[in-house]
């Protein structure tokens, strides 16, 4: 199966979203706009994932409108062709083309949005809308809804709903073609961990680690990285979105590395943490093999009717046995579970779902109780200590911070693990290791 998703894929899904919202609807759902760096300098232009789950478009500033009134139910709105703009900024494909290579009914400039828009939606009764998310087009659309309520020839929408709630229960399920692309992810990003292993050395800085990460990422085809690579050495990996990575790793640390790519927009998010030197000390193997044994029993909850909350249950257990038996905590077992006292030592969730971003979409609780897994949702399970230098701790143990994060595709049988060439158990890091690349 070829590694991208069909036009006919994202026109499927605009027809499915179109029969969910119902008769006499219009949805209107826009892209990302480029957002300033500093003068004259954007940040890399990163699609809404809405929006682009919808379209496979990936230019600022359009619009998609779905209507079920209309004899055009998806209509896009897109930049004009501009020479100039063209000359200074980058190509358009223009609304022409973008009717033909992406199969909408209908499509516009976005200089006829305000008029075309009014006709649009003009007379229909629901309004779907994910208000607040770009505030600068929430004032069109209010100053539309303003212009159809005042004129006695129009008639406003009398119910406005938000979309998103319907959108990201569609994106929690992915289809084949998304899996395919979130395997391919998962896999140039755990060859990107490995590299990162081969490369440490005591006197490294943490930006170079990032460095051979994204290097690998783009040399495989995902220019970007899905998120804020995070490189920790020592106490820093107590840090949970330390991004800095300015220090220079040293000998005897840890270093832990979270960090994924972003394919076709798709995002892998893998934790590896692992010696600077090559070898694990005995307290850091102690704490090692703790946080892989909870990451192994929360694993076993990873199958249609299992979820997140029983497998962090199960992964709690193993971390507070863990630091009982290192003197880190002191009590019963049920009674530090009662009391959640790992929670000093493992502050974040269990993990989450992945997808177009990479803490994706979708409810976590269905009908107020803990949603259970199902075939198609992809997901992090990411356990961790962090026992920082000012913990409450044996010495040993003070300035050791470990997460084991994987991503697991749920499967009829149980589940599928999509970053499992990373190393994890310490021998196999370990020997890898010894095969340095430099
Ligand atoms: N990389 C962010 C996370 O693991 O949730
Ligand atoms: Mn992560
Ligand atoms: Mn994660």
């Amino acid at each position: 199966m070829p590694v991208c998703i069909d036009k006919a894929e994202f026109k499927a899904r605009r027809e499915h979203l179109l029969s969910l919202i119902g008769p006499n609807s219009v949805a209107i759902i826009p892209a990302a706009s480029e957002v300033t760096r500093s003068r004259d300098t954007d940040y890399a232009f990163r699609q809404d994932s809405d929006f682009y789950y919808l379209t496979g478009f990936n230019e600022p500033d359009a619009v998609l409108v779905l209507s079920t009134h209309s004899e055009t139910p998806s209509t896009l709105f897109c930049l004009n062709k501009d020479k100039l703009a063209e000359i200074w900024h980058g190509r358009r494909i223009g609304f022409e083309k973008a009717k033909k290579d992406y199969l909408f009914d209908q499509t516009c400039a976005l200089s006829e949005l305000t008029e075309q828009l009014l006709n649009l939606v003009n007379g229909q009764q629901i309004l779907f809308y994910a208000q607040g998310t770009y505030p600068s087009f929430d004032d069109k659309v209010w100053s539309l809804l303003g212009t159809l309520r005042s004129n006695r020839t129009l008639k406003a929408p009398t119910t406005i709903k938000d979309i998103s709630a319907l959108i990201h229960e569609m994106r929690l399920f992915k289809s084949p073609a998304e899996v395919n692309i979130m395997r391919k992810a998962c896999e140039i990003s755990a060859q990107g961990h490995i590299r990162a292993m081969q490369f440490a050395t005591p006197g490294a800085t943490e930006y170079q680690l990032e460095a051979e990460l994204h290097h690998h990422y783009a040399m495989h085809g995902a220019r970007h990285p899905a998120y804020g690579t995070i490189v920790g050495g020592g106490d820093n990996a107590n840090i949970l979105h330390y991004t800095d990575n300015c220090d220079a790793l040293n000998d005897g640390d840890l270093v832990l590395i979270d960090s994924g790519c972003e394919l076709q927009g798709y995002a892998a998010d893998i934790t590896r943490t692992f010696p600077v030197n090559g070898q694990f000390s005995e307290p850091q193997a102690q704490l090692y093999n703790i946080v892989l044994a909870a990451q192994e029993a929360a694993f076993t909850e990873v199958k249609p009717g299992g979820s997140l909350a029983k497998a962090n249950k199960l992964a709690m257990t193993v971390l507070t046995q863990g630091l009982i038996d290192l003197g880190i905590l002191q009590g019963e077992l049920h009674e530090l579970l009662a009391s959640q006292a790992c929670k000093a030592f493992y502050m974040h969730g269990l993990g989450h779902w992945l997808g177009l971003d990479v803490h994706d979409v979708g409810d976590y609780k269905q009908d107020e109780k803990e949603r259970s897994f199902e075939p198609g949702m992809v997901l992090t399970i990411e356990p961790g200590l962090y026992i920082s230098l000012d913990a409450k701790a044996p010495e040993q143990y003070q300035g050791i911070g470990i997460r084991i994060e994987d991503n697991l595709l749920v499967t009829e049988q149980g589940y599928e693990n999509l970053t499992q060439s990373v190393p994890k158990s310490i021998s196999e890091i370990e020997t890898l290791m010894s095969l340095k690349a430099n």
